[in-house]
């Protein structure tokens, strides 16, 4: 048994999530449930494999090790039955900088770049900063779910779109789509003769018996596929800067090589790959119960939320351990909201239009921590909706 409730301080560790708060006007000390990290301590095999290798004495240039890649492919065929050559594997420096240089190999500037928003706020930056345009696909709502709306996709792939950023499973709206949602979709790309990009960095982490299904399971757009993995998030290693594409189409993965060569991208250091080779190797028991300790907090929240804050609607938590919180009761936008929680109430939360304009209201809550540090952002947020309530009589 893994401790997931012990607490481990990290603040003076130059932690972004704990020791630098500047995106909320502070430099420290608030409590934190924004940037995607958790506060739990990762597998033991993998600080292991880390410090074995530091017993070298040597980090010079390094390559993609064999071991690295073999775990991968082994670790995603027996967890999520997809078989993967190692042939396949490009590595590279964190997902969002892969993301940058494969919209940058595969589409020109003035190309627009399909998102179903609200998602993961770098989205909007990879694509706008390079010079494309974000061809916005709103979800749409419905029992506290979100769903892709099929004939906007439909309308915009028609109007020209040349690639589409998924993100499976889908941050900020905890979702885990469903093979017959992923199929349409990749139907529609493939009709339209569109890329797709899929950020899969999310993939282990389903909750509540739902099962993630890679983009990678429709031969259709084989061709056209760019997946994104790492370990980052699964095993809290975001640090490390590390991830990997898989890319089937060997005219693909040229390409995409190619255009990472070129600007000199390079992937992870080199003790990322003892890394991954452990995590992916031993992790098996350690992911099974943090799915498990997730999943008590995720419905620890839910239950504290309709207990005493009956008015913010829960988003439904199928996947990651982010969670899409609905306070348009309050009356508050989301910066409003994330400079009341901050200022009055010493918390961090991310604010929802950092995910879409149509997501003002909303606040994203990180719960990937022990439950007893939930409990008190709990109680922090519980004293703010009372104290709104009471001051709007
Ligand atoms: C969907 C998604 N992609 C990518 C990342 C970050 O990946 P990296 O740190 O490897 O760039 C995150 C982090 O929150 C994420 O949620």
């Amino acid at each position: 048994m893994y401790d997931f409730d012990k607490v481990i301080e990290r603040r003076g560790t130059d932690c972004v999530k704990w020791d630098r708060q500047g995106a909320f006007g502070v430099q420290n000390g608030l409590l934190p449930f924004w940037i995607a990290d958790t506060d739990f301590a990762s597998l033991p095999e993998i600080l292991d494999a880390m410090k074995k290798r530091c017993d070298h004495p040597i980090f010079g240039y390094s390559e993609v090790t064999d071991g690295s890649k073999q775990a991968a492919c082994s670790w995603f065929s027996r967890r999520h039955k997809w078989n993967i050559d190692p042939s396949w594997i490009v590595p590279g420096p964190g997902v969002v900088t892969s993301l940058r240089f494969t919209i940058q190999a595969l589409t020109e500037k003035g190309d627009s770049v399909l998102l179903f928003t609200p998602v993961y706020d770098p989205f909007f930056a990879v694509i706008g900063n390079s010079g494309r345009k974000v061809a916005d696909c709103p979800m749409i709502r419905g029992d506290n779910r979100f769903f892709a709306d099929f004939d906007l996709m439909e309308k915009k792939l028609k109007e020209g779109v040349k690639a589409v950023l998924l993100c499976n499973p889908h941050n900020p709206v905890a979702k885990c789509w469903t093979g017959d949602e992923l199929g349409e979709i990749a139907a529609l790309c493939e009709k339209y003769g569109v890329y797709v990009l899929s950020d899969e960095v999310h993939c282990d982490i389903t909750l509540f018996g739902n099962a993630y299904t890679p983009m990678a399971s429709f031969g259709g757009i084989r061709d056209r596929l760019v997946s994104y993995t790492a370990i980052s998030k699964t095993f809290n290693m975001a640090g490390l800067v590390s991830s990997f594409m898989v890319i089937p189409d060997p005219a693909l993965r040229s390409r995409i090589e190619k255009a990472l060569g070129e600007a000199w991208i390079f992937g992870p250091a080199a003790i990322a790959f003892s890394a991954i080779e452990a995590a992916y190797t031993h992790g098996d028991t350690w992911v099974d119960e943090l799915i498990r300790y997730l999943e008590g907090n995720a419905l620890y929240v839910s239950e504290f939320f309709a207990e005493n804050m009956p008015g913010v609607g829960i988003t439904k938590q199928e996947a990651t351990f982010l969670m899409w919180l609905d306070f348009n009761c309050l009356g508050l936008g989301s910066e409003e909201l994330a400079g009341l929680m901050a200022g009055r109430y010493g918390l961090a939360l991310g604010s929802g239009v950092h995910y879409g304009r149509q997501a003002d209201g909303f606040m994203r809550l990180n719960i990937g921590c022990p439950r007893s540090t939930l409990e008190k952002g709990a109680a922090l947020i519980h004293r703010l909706y009372t104290d709104r309530r009471n001051e709007n009589g």
